[in-house]
């Protein structure tokens, strides 16, 4: 059986909290799209891990997987799983040598091309860790997989070719003097981000470790094998529907497919077996957004500072403050429709308790239509009015004893908000976050227990 968690909106949503929840029953976890740009937070007995690359389940000793949709800095991968060591964790990592792998040559692009986009406020506000270009090179037919790193001469090859012209688009187009002092945010040198010397070594270096430590697999071939053999594969997906370069707001997306269908073409497992497990939707009570691009429901003031405080909203990879908004459904009937969700899981439930007011957007309106789903261009979802349903606000209330009780225990008003919340999406409720720890979630249903 498989249970593939995808957001549900806009990002850090809490997947990596319901990866943790529900991360006993499977045997691997498989990251199937993005890279280090995400941020996923575990917290387990008030120790708290903060993953952008190792699966989540590493925190509980399973396999985890990188499949061959996620982009792979070695550098940030080999400092998480040592990271972990040191923390007295055997994380069992896996990588796909289909996999693509982010060069720091990329991550320079990945500034220097929002630094130009700023005129035309089309940034998208990236995390700077490469994954556009990194994506735009694989899609270029000229990208450096996981499998090229094993072989020396394989990656030199690779590199001769994309050199040139790599050098030519940082110094031609955006004006990068590349063997001038001035450095970006690198933990590398610019001169050494774009040598081809340098980075063979380093890189065949880090395909060095990856054969010692046997880490790279034939992800599809893997995981097929070990569906079959009866083990419970969990699907973690990364950012969240409104972030997906297809079905969210372009261009201010992430470059990959963080919906369900993602699963299957970045594992290399059929749809059938994505499609024959549970697919859960994991919904913010509210919203929150690093990046730039359009928000209907967006709030400021004390009020947006309130729920930025108690959700503790700073970005976990770059430490920004989140914008915030209000719990937008037209977001969650489309995201609900492009994964078909089997369930959601409603976390950040105790952020909203004692607020003064409450409200969540039913549809949108604009000029007078209404809108039950975003429009499928940036500019029309900037231009939607919310049409508000207001909600009365429910009191405090202490998140472990409700966790331990059962939704029952909730306030009368929180239940009134998930039922609404559910029927919109068509899909029960399997979980309530109602704090970070993992015994701070109330279970309604696990979606292993069918399996
Ligand atoms: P992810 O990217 O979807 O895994 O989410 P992040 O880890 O980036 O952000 C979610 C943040 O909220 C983390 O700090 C979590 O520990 C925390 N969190 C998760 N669920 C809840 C919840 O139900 N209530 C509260 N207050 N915090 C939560
Ligand atoms: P998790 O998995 C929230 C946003 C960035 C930017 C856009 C593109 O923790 O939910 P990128 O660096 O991917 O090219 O940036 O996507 N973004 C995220 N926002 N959570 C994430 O991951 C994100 N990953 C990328 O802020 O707007
Ligand atoms: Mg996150």
């Amino acid at each position: 059986m498989t249970v593939t968690i995808v957001g549900a909106q806009l990002g850090d949503e809490g997947k990596g909290a319901l990866v943790d929840r529900w991360g006993g029953p499977p045997d691997v976890v498989v990251r199937f799209q993005g890279g280090d740009n995400a941020g996923h937070t575990v917290v387990n007995d008030g120790q708290e891990y903060k993953l952008s690359l190792v699966p989540s389940g590493a925190v509980r000793g399973k396999t985890g997987v990188l499949g061959n949709g996620c982009v792979v800095n070695p550098r940030t991968l080999f400092s998480e799983v040592d990271g972990l060591r040191d923390r007295g964790l055997n994380p069992n990592v896996r990588v796909a040598r289909r996999a693509h792998v982010i060069m720091p040559y990329h991550r320079v692009l990945d500034s220097a091309e929002e630094g130009e986009k700023e005129d035309d406020d089309l940034e998208a506000g990236t995390t700077g860790r490469g994954i556009g270009p990194t994506y735009e090179d694989k899609a270029g037919r000229r990208g450096v997989r996981v499998g090229d790193l094993l072989n020396p001469d394989v990656l030199r090859n690779r590199l001769e070719y994309v050199l040139p012209r790599t050098r030519l688009l940082a110094e031609e187009v955006y004006g990068l003097d590349l063997d001038g002092a001035e450095t970006p945010d690198l933990p590398v040198d610019l001169a050494d981000a774009f040598d081809l010397d340098w980075l063979h070594t380093k890189f065949a270096e880090y395909g060095r470790r990856l054969r010692g430590e046997e880490m790279t697999i034939d992800c599809g071939s893997y995981l097929v094998e070990r569906y079959a053999a009866g083990d419970r594969i969990l699907f973690e997906g990364a950012q969240g529907t409104s972030l997906d370069i297809d079905h969210g707001g372009y261009p201010y997306v992430t470059s990959s497919n963080p919906t369900a269908g993602g699963a299957a073409v970045g594992s290399g497992v059929g749809p059938g077996v994505v499609g024959q497990g549970e697919v859960v939707g994991i919904v913010k009570a509210y919203l929150s957004k690093v990046g730039t691009g359009p928000m209907p429901t967006e709030i400021d003031g004390s009020l947006a500072d309130e729920v930025r405080e108690r959700g503790g909203e700073f970005g976990t990879v770059t430490g920004r403050p989140r914008r915030i908004g209000w719990l937008d459904l037209p977001m969650l009937r489309h995201a609900s429709r492009a994964s078909g969700f089997t369930g959601v899981a409603v976390n950040h439930l105790d952020v909203l308790a004692g607020l003064d007011e409450l409200r969540v957007a039913e549809a949108y309106k604009i000029d007078g239509e209404r809108f039950a789903v975003p429009p499928a261009t940036a500019e029309q979802w900037a231009a939607c009015e919310p049409v508000y349903r207001e909600f009365t606000p429910w009191p405090e209330f202490d998140g472990r004893a409700t966790a331990s009780e059962g939704i029952e225990a909730l306030p009368a008003a929180a239940r009134d908000y998930l039922d609404y919340l559910s029927e919109t999406v068509d899909a029960p409720v399997y979980a309530v976050g109602v704090g970070p720890d993992r015994a701070e979630t109330i279970e309604v249903a696990n979606p292993w227990s069918d399996g």
